[in-house]
């Protein structure tokens, strides 16, 4: 074992859940400058072709509702509360009869294995690793099978669906076949969504041999030696693996399976929910007005999403909605997902009504940095600072988290101010 490997293994072993540091000394020189999961971003950038990168990090239209992700969270302030021990922090969360060791998963995410080296295994080895769940995107280009038998009990799996019985029938046999427990529906996807930044950036999916497509793979010499040669003298081409037929992932003529996603409805949903015998989630729900009509067709949890803004441009930020989401669930469980990027973040997602929040971008962007090790520092970045924030909010249990702690950050506490500056 090399130094770098002995250093790495050390330092992530070294998770102290109960007091996180930032000693220089434990953290390898590859992420020694990744302090935050938005440090992340930019070694990505650096390492991923400029249409795939483009890809991953966009939006959609004006990016109005990308945006909005991140400012939901600015507008509120935390407001803590003194002296009170909080020497018993704990944030293990049990969601679905499971115990986690964060109240934090992986969101799941189509272009992992295009960004990074076996991204998918990658990320389900890293969930596993770290007792946090690692959701398999539909979109993705390795067989569920194979990372579920990486990631096991911590891998749950994301479909994307149409409105077809066979094809519903099938696919969720062949989840449960694949010994998942987990089944997370899509449905913010009736159409395909107006991202006007991958026609900009050369990004089509199956990708199409250009000659601009392979400049942009040439000017990125590592990306090109460590993830795409990599894999096609390993594995050869990629395919769409879980999505209706198996389409490569580079052809000049091939076309991905989408038909029918507009026909998809509640239906099909109370259909999926007598056929899967597991947790039935939702994700992509933003109106309450929706939460009854998945209470009365089974469904076991709901992620409040946008798609990480990559859906309808416009759409309200999750945080925005979180409120009334949870107050219409009864006993369904309210997850998140969406702009979440600090411990801050997770916390002010509690307090509102979630009960478990996922990450995407950032977490693909480490395993792009540094594979499994990079995204198991990126989660251990985001349990430390969960940590040290329930500390300084004066809380113990992520259950003491609510609305009281909240104020709008440009608010005065008891002041409506009257006079106007003119
Ligand atoms: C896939 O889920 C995507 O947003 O591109």
């Amino acid at each position: 074992m090399s130094t770098t490997d002995q250093d790495l293994n050390q330092h992530l072993a070294s998770g102290d859940r109960g007091t996180p540091q930032r000693t220089s000394a434990t953290v390898p020189s590859a992420l020694r400058m990744m302090l935050a999961l938005e440090d992340f971003e930019e070694p990505a950038r650096r390492y991923i072709p400029k249409p795939i990168y483009g890809y991953v990090s966009g939006g959609v239209e004006r990016n109005k509702t990308l945006d909005w992700n991140r400012s939901a969270f600015d507008d509120l302030a935390l407001v803590p509360r003194m002296l009170i021990n909080v020497s018993q922090r704990a944030q293990k969360t049990s969601l679905f009869g499971q115990s986690y060791d964060a109240p934090f998963g992986i969101a799941p995410m189509g272009g992992t294995s295009l960004a990074s080296f076996e991204g998918d295994l990658v990320l389900a080895r890293a969930g596993a690793a770290e007792n946090v769940p690692m959701i398999l995107s539909g979109a993705s280009l390795t067989p569920l099978e194979k990372v579920r038998a990486a990631g096991g009990r911590t891998t749950w799996f994301q479909a994307y669906l149409p409105g077809d019985t066979q094809a519903i029938t099938e696919l969720v046999e062949r989840v449960a076949q694949a010994g998942y427990d987990t089944l997370v529906l899509t449905v913010d996807i009736p159409v395909g969504a107006n991202r006007e930044n991958n026609v900009r950036n050369g990004y089509t999916s199956p990708l199409r041999p250009t000659p601009r497509l392979a400049w942009n793979c040439l000017m990125r010499p590592r990306w090109l030696v460590g993830t795409a040669l990599r894999t096609y003298f390993s594995k050869g081409m990629p395919h769409f693996e879980n999505m209706g037929k198996r389409t490569p992932l580079v052809s000049r003529t091939a076309v991905r399976e989408r038909a029918q996603r507009d026909h998809l409805n509640w239906k099909h949903v109370a259909l999926m929910r007598r056929l899967w015998k597991g947790t039935l989630i939702v994700k992509g729900i933003l109106d309450k007005a929706d939460v009854p009509f998945a209470r009365d067709n089974g469904v076991d949890g709901i992620i409040v999403s946008n798609h990480g803004g990559r859906q309808l441009d416009s759409a309200t930020a999750p945080l925005r909605v979180l409120p009334g989401i949870a107050a219409a669930a009864g006993d369904m469980t309210i997850m998140m997902d969406s702009g979440i990027r600090r411990g801050t973040d997770v916390l002010k997602a509690l307090a509102l009504g979630a009960k478990f929040v996922f990450v995407g971008r950032p977490m693909l962007y480490a395993a792009a940095v540094a594979g499994e090790t990079g995204v198991r520092h990126a989660i251990k970045l985001l349990r430390d600072e969960i940590d040290r924030d329930m500390a300084l909010v004066g809380i113990n249990k992520l259950n003491e988290m609510h609305s009281d702690r909240l104020m709008d950050a440009r608010g005065f506490d008891g002041v409506t101010l009257t006079k106007s500056s003119a």
